[in-house]
């Protein structure tokens, strides 16, 4: 059976993650491996119904801790259902945000301490964490334009440049204290740039 691999994508909005899954995708697949594309919040019925909720933006008076607990109760359902049977049978798991992306939005940008996080990871994942995360780090200001010229302002695209600033610097903090698993891609590249740091970081686990 071939070996399974747990790889997340994170970064701030517009920082082209979402657009580069087939890429990533097709690398694997070319290689000869079965790799399935997910998302969080959402990657089961459940989920994306979670997803629904939180991304709405007429919910404004939604609490940090509701929000924070949605994201975890979405990532437990993910995990029993999806992530775990397909690393199980030997899969590639390419995951666009995992739990980082709550360090970063619920615990950098909202300011919920960071021990309430590492308590419901240490309950919900058991010990399950991602074995590569692509941090694909972008200047706010052109990630929010890139987001905003794309669709409508979901619940977290409304809120200020301030809460995005805190969220790249807690993303690149945990990239630089989690050096083995963490790699950072420059997103303000060309698309076939990008590409090409993507291809040179995953070619050994091709
Ligand atoms: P997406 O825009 O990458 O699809 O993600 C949806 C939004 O959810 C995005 O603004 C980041 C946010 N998010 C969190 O705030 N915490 C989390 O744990 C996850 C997975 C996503």
């Amino acid at each position: 059976m071939q070996k399974s691999l747990f790889i997340t994508l994170e970064g701030v909005e517009g920082a082209g993650k979402s657009s580069l899954m087939d890429y990533i995708s097709e690398l694997f697949t070319r290689a000869g491996h079965q790799a399935i594309q997910t998302r969080e919040p959402g990657g089961t019925k459940t989920g994306e119904q979670i997803r629904d909720i939180l991304l709405d933006s007429n919910n404004i008076s939604l609490e940090s801790s509701t929000e924070l607990l949605l994201m975890f109760a979405a990532r437990m359902q993910h995990i029993e259902e999806v992530i775990k049977p397909a690393l199980a049978s030997g899969q590639i798991v390419i995951c666009d945000r995992f739990t980082d992306a709550s360090y970063a939005y619920q615990g950098g940008g909202r300011g919920i301490e960071s021990s309430r996080i590492q308590t419901l990871e240490d309950w919900v994942q058991e010990g399950l964490k991602p074995d590569i995360t692509l941090l694909f780090d972008l200047d706010v200001e052109v990630g929010l334009r890139r987001a905003g010229k794309r669709s409508q302002a979901d619940r977290f695209e409304q809120e200020d440049i301030l809460f995005f600033e805190r969220i790249r610097s807690c993303y690149l903090e945990r990239a630089n204290n989690e050096s083995a698993r963490f790699r950072i891609i420059d997103s303000g590249e060309s698309l076939e740039n990008v590409k090409q740091q993507i291809q040179k970081i995953l070619q050994e686990y091709l």
